[in-house]
């Protein structure tokens, strides 16, 4: 742990040497192996710049410099940097862990799971996870639950790297802050998968992987364009805090970004910014004369018990005893993502929803244009009954050390 202005300054060195080499072979063809680099195109929060036998990640999430040194360099013996600008990691990763722990899922196994990383994750700071291979592993033993809660960070910093994604906590120098919820829209969280692949050099495929979602999420959001008729049906996306009876309107803008791109309408901005007061009978009135607009409701209300909430539990929640002007309720659109559930309350709205973008447009696209034809994965409708499924480890039907193969739903 040591943080030298000399070290730093020849990092900087070393970055500008990267630069003007870029420069030369820019162009010509020189020394760049193509196919084995990333080029970050939509996501805001990382960015990677190539040099011979390293790589550098800026990653805006903690202001720090990655430096990924390949093994096979001289320098991955002799350097080692922790300051407060730049981490040095060698790679590929020989092992690594994941702080899973967290209210809303911890990092998001499902990116390592689609480049076929999970063979070197030694260690999980929480089993709530919702990937049944992870979980296969755990209950194996070769994955284990490491102590968060250690001082010394000495669990921790056994491995390569430790990636988190809560930032709000003490780091030592193999701390990798992977935060994909950071950006603001569905595709911006799922290219984060490339900034796995330069710490494990599967650029290729982590490249593949988002080429492929990104087309299908294109596609699929073309062919809701092309459905909607003269007015596109309205949205909206709702949460009901139990503990001051508040009822909000999501203001998160990847969900309003969803709702366009799968051909919906989210409610107005107006509306957004406003909580309602369910105790409140002059809140109600408004909140219920909004809801006479909407044609499809996301109801988003946290649960302990996602199995037990129904339609009956909205609809007390909301106040609602006389329908006649819900269309949400006439055409039966109330929805929730809470469809794939681990232990109990761990979703993989979380996890693999965020690697796999496409398939939550996909769902979002047949519940604003049914056809009947195509099973959701992440959102169910408690208008219809639609029950939970439980992640459980004997769901892992594959060699978990193997790619999770990504699901593209027809399209076109
Ligand atoms: C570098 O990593 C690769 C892949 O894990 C491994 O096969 C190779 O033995 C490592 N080389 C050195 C010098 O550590
Ligand atoms: C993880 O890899 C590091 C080298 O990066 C090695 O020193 C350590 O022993 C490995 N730990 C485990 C538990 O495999
Ligand atoms: C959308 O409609 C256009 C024009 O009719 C058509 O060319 C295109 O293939 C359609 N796209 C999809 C994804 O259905
Ligand atoms: C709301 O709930 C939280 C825990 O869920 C609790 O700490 C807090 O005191 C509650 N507030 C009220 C006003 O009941
Ligand atoms: C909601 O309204 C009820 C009844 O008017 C009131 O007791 C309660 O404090 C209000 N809650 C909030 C969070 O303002
Ligand atoms: C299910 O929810 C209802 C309220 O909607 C509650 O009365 C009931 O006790 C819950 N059942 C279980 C098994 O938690
Ligand atoms: C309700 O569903 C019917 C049939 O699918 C459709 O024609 C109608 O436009 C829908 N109404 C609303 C308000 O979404
Ligand atoms: C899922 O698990 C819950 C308990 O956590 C149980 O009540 C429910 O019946 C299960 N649902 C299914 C579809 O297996
Ligand atoms: C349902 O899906 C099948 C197979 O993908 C397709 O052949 C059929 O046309 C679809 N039906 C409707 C109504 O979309």
């Amino acid at each position: 742990m040591s943080s030298s202005h000399g070290s730093r300054s020849l990092v900087l060195l070393m970055l500008a040497l990267w630069c003007m080499l870029a420069r030369e072979s820019n162009g010509a063809s020189n020394n760049v192996r193509v196919g084995s680099i990333s080029k970050v195109d939509d996501a805001e929060n990382f960015h990677i710049y190539y040099g011979q036998t390293f790589k550098v990640i800026k990653n805006a999430i903690d202001g720090k410099s990655y430096l990924l040194i390949q093994n096979t360099s001289r320098m991955a013996v002799r350097t080692k940097y922790c300051t407060l600008r730049i981490k040095s990691f060698v790679i590929p990763l020989l092992n690594y862990s994941l702080d899973t722990q967290s209210s809303q899922g911890g990092v998001p196994v499902s990116f390592f799971e689609l480049l076929g990383l999970l063979g070197s994750l030694k260690g999980i700071t929480s089993d709530a996870v919702a990937s049944p291979c992870v979980l296969k592993l755990f209950e194996a033993g070769e994955v284990v639950k490491l102590d968060k809660g250690d001082q010394q960070g000495q669990v921790l910093s056994q491995f390569a790297a430790h990636f988190i994604s809560n930032t709000d906590q003490p780091q030592t120098c193999n701390f990798a802050n992977f935060f994909p919820l950071s950006e603001s829209t569905p595709l911006q969280r799922a290219e984060w998968i490339k900034f796995l692949g330069a710490f494990t050099n599967l650029e290729t495929k982590a490249n593949q992987v988002y080429d492929a979602v990104k087309a299908s999420y294109t596609c699929l959001s073309q062919m809701a364009a092309n459905k909607t008729k003269s007015f596109k049906p309205i949205v909206a996306w709702m949460e009901y805090e139990k503990n001051g009876s508040m009822w909000s309107f999501t203001k998160e803008s990847y969900k309003l970004k969803f709702i366009e791109d799968a051909g919906g309408e989210n409610i107005d901005k107006s509306i957004n910014k406003v909580t309602y007061n369910a105790s409140d009978p002059d809140d109600l009135e408004a909140i219920h004369a909004i809801l006479c607009t909407v044609d499809a409701v996301i109801d988003e209300t946290r649960s302990s018990d996602p199995q037990n909430y129904t339609q009956t539990t909205f609809l007390e929640n909301i106040g609602v005893e006389d329908n006649s002007c819900f269309a949400f309720l006439t055409n039966q659109s109330i929805w929730r993502y809470d469809k794939r559930v681990s232990q109990g309350t761990t979703l993989d709205w979380y996890d693999g929803a965020i690697s796999q973008p496409n398939l939550v447009l996909a769902d979002i696209v047949e519940a604003l244009f049914p056809t009947g034809n195509y099973t959701t994965s992440y959102f169910r409708n408690i208008a219809k009954g639609e029950g939970v499924i439980n992640i459980s480890s004997d769901m892992c039907d594959r060699d978990a050390s193997l790619p999770l193969v990504p699901i593209f739903p027809a399209c076109g």
